[in-house]
């Protein structure tokens, strides 16, 4: 049982996927990325790779941004990815990053006239914020802007953003940041995005308040709708609205969905976790693990391969 990886057109231990150190995407931040999730179906005794087309199609998109040539179609690296997970052994929930990147060893800024190259890895995957009500700080850094980085991309670089805020929040004693847009409506979270709860509605910022286009937001806002009739709405948000909301939430395949209890020291709602908020935490628990027959289109069911020592 060992994190395994496809890195340079092979399967390979983890321990064994080295890039040298002149690598461009490290030094420039020129890589897009994704974070997969693998749920262990212990009833099953399978896992259940959650929405694994829809993330290979973003990631295809974030290559379209950073003029990144994926190296093969959506349903091969489909195929790439099922075959580490049934190779890593293991019987956890287990987070799978595939990377597309810019590969030339050489110093230069720029898109253009640079190699390419893609690799996959899966590891288990700790808990994120998950299970304990999240209390967040809104940030001092701003979310990027569709003219510096493209949010929509999953791209290496933003995530100097995110961790620019997520370490000023830990410092100042929470658990999470919320970034505000330059004109001051919320964005998202560090590595999440956010939801408020009024009435019977839910309200989440769009996609063109530079957020990354969730799949589990948009996972979150079909159950609700087709489980529970409660509709989302997609528009600006004030940052004190969140402080009068109902309810709010993250989701985040990390994540799942984290129920917010505190922003900038103002209890939301009842300070514990709103029915509403509660009643999707268990509708998604069933749908990640393939339980729900209504969404099979969004599982993949892997056979675990041998378990090493
Ligand atoms: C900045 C950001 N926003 C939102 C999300 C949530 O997206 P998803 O639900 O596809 O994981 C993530 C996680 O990938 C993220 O990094």
């Amino acid at each position: 049982m060992q994190p395994y990886a496809f890195f340079h057109k092979e399967f390979m231990p983890l321990s064994q996927a080295k890039i040298g150190i002149l690598t461009h995407a490290f030094h420039y931040g020129t890589g897009c990325f994704e974070g997969i999730r693998a749920n262990w179906n212990e009833k099953q005794q399978k896992f259940c790779i959650f929405r694994l087309k829809e993330h290979y199609l973003r990631l295809h998109n974030s290559c379209r941004i950073l003029k990144i040539v994926p190296p093969y179609p959506v349903d091969v690296m489909c195929q790439l990815t099922e075959e580490v997970v049934q190779r890593s052994g293991y019987r956890e929930n287990l987070y799978i990053r595939p990377v597309a990147y810019k590969s030339s060893e050489v110093i230069g800024v720029r898109l253009h006239n640079l190699e390419d190259d893609f690799f996959i890895i899966a590891t288990p995957l700790p808990p994120y914020l998950a299970g304990s009500s999240v209390r967040c700080g809104t940030s001092s850094w701003v979310r990027v802007d569709d003219r510096m980085i493209p949010a929509r991309g999953k791209i290496c670089g933003i995530y100097v953003n995110s961790a620019l805020a997520k370490t000023e929040a830990y410092e100042n004693g929470y658990d999470e940041a919320i970034l505000l847009t330059q004109d001051g409506h919320v964005a998202e979270g560090s590595g999440e995005n956010v939801f408020l709860v009024k009435g019977n509605l839910l309200v989440t910022p769009p996609p063109s308040d530079n957020i990354l286009e969730g799949i589990t937001r948009q996972t979150v806002m079909q159950v609700a709708q087709e489980e529970m009739g409660i509709n989302t709405t997609e528009r600006h948000i004030d940052r004190s609205e969140l402080y009068l909301a109902d309810e709010c939430f993250f989701t985040g395949t990390a994540a799942n969905i984290a129920p917010i209890a505190e922003i900038d020291h103002r209890t939301i709602g009842t300070g514990g976790v709103g029915h509403i908020t509660s009643r999707l935490c268990d509708l998604l628990k069933d749908v990640m693990l393939g339980e729900n027959p209504k969404y099979t289109e969004w599982y993949t069911l892997i056979t675990p391969g041998p378990a090493e020592s």
